[in-house]
This record gives C-alpha cells, sequence and structure tokens, in this order.
C-alpha cells in the first residue's frame, strides 16, 4: 500500500501537535510533503514555531514548514489563548528551533505543491481555513490537484464552542471555510459531532503518560494544559480531542460514520457567524461532496492513538535551550 501524500494546514495548538504526532508516528500510511500553518489558537508568528518544535520534538527537523496567513480573510483576527495559552502550546517547555522556517509563504508553497504535484495529494486542515481559501482564490486549477481535504471543523448536533452556533476554525474565518466548502473538492469534515465523543479522561491521560516517551510525554503534559478550559466549561470527566481525528480518519476511517452532505457556513450573522448548516437531503441545492462524521468507535481511536505515539523512541530529545 502505498502511503497517502498530504500537506497539514494547521494552528498548533496542542491538539494540532498531536496530530503532527501521529502522523509522524505513521511512515507506512502517510508521507508528510509540508507543514503550512495559519492563525488561529495563536498568531502565526507562533503556530509556525510551535509546528517546528513539534517537528523536532518528533525527530522530523527535516520536515518543511512554512509560515501563512496572518489574519482571516475578512473578519476580525480571532485567537484562543484562553485555551492554549500564551505560547499556544502551554504545557510545553518552549525552546528556539534548530530547524529554520521556509523562506516561501504558505500559500505559495500550497500552489506550486498541489500543481507541480505527479499525484494529487491530500490535504489535512486542523485550524482556520484561510491559507487553503487564499490558495484557492490565486489559482482555482489547484481543485483537481486535490486529493480530497479532512478538515477538523463544523458542528451540527453539539452547537458551538466559541459562540453558541459555531466552531473555533469555522468562526475564526468564516469566509474563507465557505470558499473551501463550496469549492468541490471532497471534503471529509469532523465536527464537533464526533470529537466531543472523544473524551480525554483521567485514566486516557494516565494511560498517555505511561507510555513512557519523550513524545507521549509532552502530549500528556500539552493536554494536561489545555483541558482546563473544556472541563470547566463542560463539566464532563474529560476535555474533547479534535485534530487527531483528521490522521485517525485518514489511518483507519473505519473508526468512523460519514454520510454525504452540503455544508454552508454563516458569514453575515454576527450571532451566528461561523455557523455550520449541514444538509443531508439536497434542500440546499448544493452538491453533496462532503462527507460529514457523524460517529466514532471511541475506544478504537484512543487504542490508535496510544499505539501510535508509543512508536516513538524512548532515548531523550536533546533540544537546545531557549535564548
Ligand atoms: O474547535 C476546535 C478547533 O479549534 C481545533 O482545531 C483547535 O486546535 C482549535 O483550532
Ligand atoms: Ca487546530
Amino acid at each position: 500500500m502505498t502511503a497517502t501524500r498530504v500537506i497539514i494546514d494547521c494552528d498548533p495548538g496542542q491538539d494540532d501537535a498531536i496530530n503532527l504526532f501521529l502522523a509522524f508516528a505513521s511512515p507506512e500510511e502517510i508521507e508528510v510533503l509540508g507543514i503550512t500553518t495559519v492563525a488561529g489558537n495563536a498568531p502565526v508568528a507562533l503556530t509556525q514555531r510551535n509546528a517546528r518544535l513539534i517537528c523536532e520534538l518528533a525527530g522530523r527537523g527535516d520536515v518543511l514548514v512554512h509560515a501563512g496567513c496572518t489574519a482571516p480573510l475578512s473578519v476580525a483576527p480571532l485567537t484562543a489563548e484562553h485555551v492554549h495559552g500564551a505560547t499556544g502550546i502551554d504545557g510545553l517547555d518552549i525552546w528556539e528551533p534548530a530547524m529554520l522556517l521556509q523562506p516561501v509563504h504558505a500559500v505559495d508553497y500550497l500552489v506550486d505543491t498541489l500543481l507541480g504535484a505527479d499525484q494529487a495529494p491530500t490535504l489535512v486542515a486542523t485550524g482556520p481555513l484561510t491559507n487553503i481559501a487564499m490558495a484557492l482564490t490565486r489559482e482555482p486549477g489547484i481543485v483537481p490537484r486535490i486529493e480530497r481535504i479532512v478538515l477538523m471543523g463544523g458542528a451540527m448536533r453539539e452547537g458551538g464552542n466559541i459562540t453558541p452556533s459555531a466552531e473555533f476554525n469555522m468562526r475564526a474565518d468564516p469566509h474563507a471555510a465557505d470558499i473551501v466548502l463550496r469549492s468541490g473538492v471532497p471534503i471529509v469534515m469532523l465536527g464537533l459531532d464526533v470529537t466531543h465523543e472523544l473524551l480525554v479522561t483521567r485514566a486516557r491521560l494516565a494511560r498517555m503518560k505511561a507510555i513512557g516517551n519523550p513524545v507521549a510525554t509532552a502530549a500528556h503534559d500539552m493536554l494536561a494544559f489545555s483541558e482546563r478550559y473544556d472541563l470547566a466549561k463542560y463539566g464532563k470527566d474529560g476535555a474533547p480531542l479534535h485534530d487527531p481525528c483528521t490522521m485517525a480518519w485518514l489511518l483507519r476511517p473505519d473508526l468512523f460514520c460519514t454520510r454525504p452532505c452540503s455544508v454552508a457556513v454563516e458569514t453575515g450573522s454576527p450571532l451566528t457567524l461561523g455557523h455550520t448548516a449541514v444538509d443531508f437531503w439536497g434542500i440546499t441545492q448544493g452538491r453533496r461532496s462532503i462527507q460529514w462524521a457523524y460517529d466514532v468507535d471511541v475506544e478504537g481511536f484512543f487504542d490508535l492513538l496510544f499505539e501510535r505515539l508509543a512508536r516513538f523512541p524512548a532515548a531523550r530529545f536533546s533540544r537546545r535551550r531557549s535564548a
């Protein structure tokens, strides 16, 4: 089986980081062509730095990391330091990455790589969709050059998490989401309806820590920080784990239940900005080119995550101390 070639567009973010770990732990199934970063959980100056930290921690200082859009297409910037901390990845001891940031802007990298690839890559998106929307707008010719987009975002049953009716990635740049969702590219959309089932309970957090290698320990430490907000907000016995559902779908689509639909996103109303209207019944006449995830095998997901985290070496990671 040939590995799926992916470009991961993200805003690390602790859960984005664990999604990167999951990709790096699965070289037989996933070939990471590059990482593009976007403003979201934190400004892009931090998300690009955090992506490089995660690459180094995973022993993948070879991966191309690009910085992308610093602000949404139209709405005012929205970040989530209240969840992810001032660094965007609190829980991890920060150092100055040795690996360099690529000089090419993420949007240029996306367009050039998609046009030049001999086999259409898959885009994995776990942040606001600004970079991908900009690439689609700049060069509509990339649409047939994208195998599919697997994205974390949106909500139907669950309501919103950043507002009563909108999930963060959709709300942070609703106009970008609108462009991507209407592009006609095949999309697998994993929203709060499934990620709110994936709760990192005490037992699962302990199981992650017990793995004992530096990557699993970093994953534990990051989630042990970022969970505070959701535990206080939802009062459940664990915080939802969002972004690793994208890589999990690529690795084990059988863990998820999806159904075809079209999805429209609110771009006008201040009250419902970023709301995703999921249409399974063709009412809105949109092409049903989106697979909406509505259920997940929770135990199967965490078994996969822990098995892959355990693949990282036990050797101590020697990082450069921050300046
Ligand atoms: O709503 C959850 C999403 O918003 C995740 O991608 C998380 O990292 C934040 O970006
Ligand atoms: Ca994210």
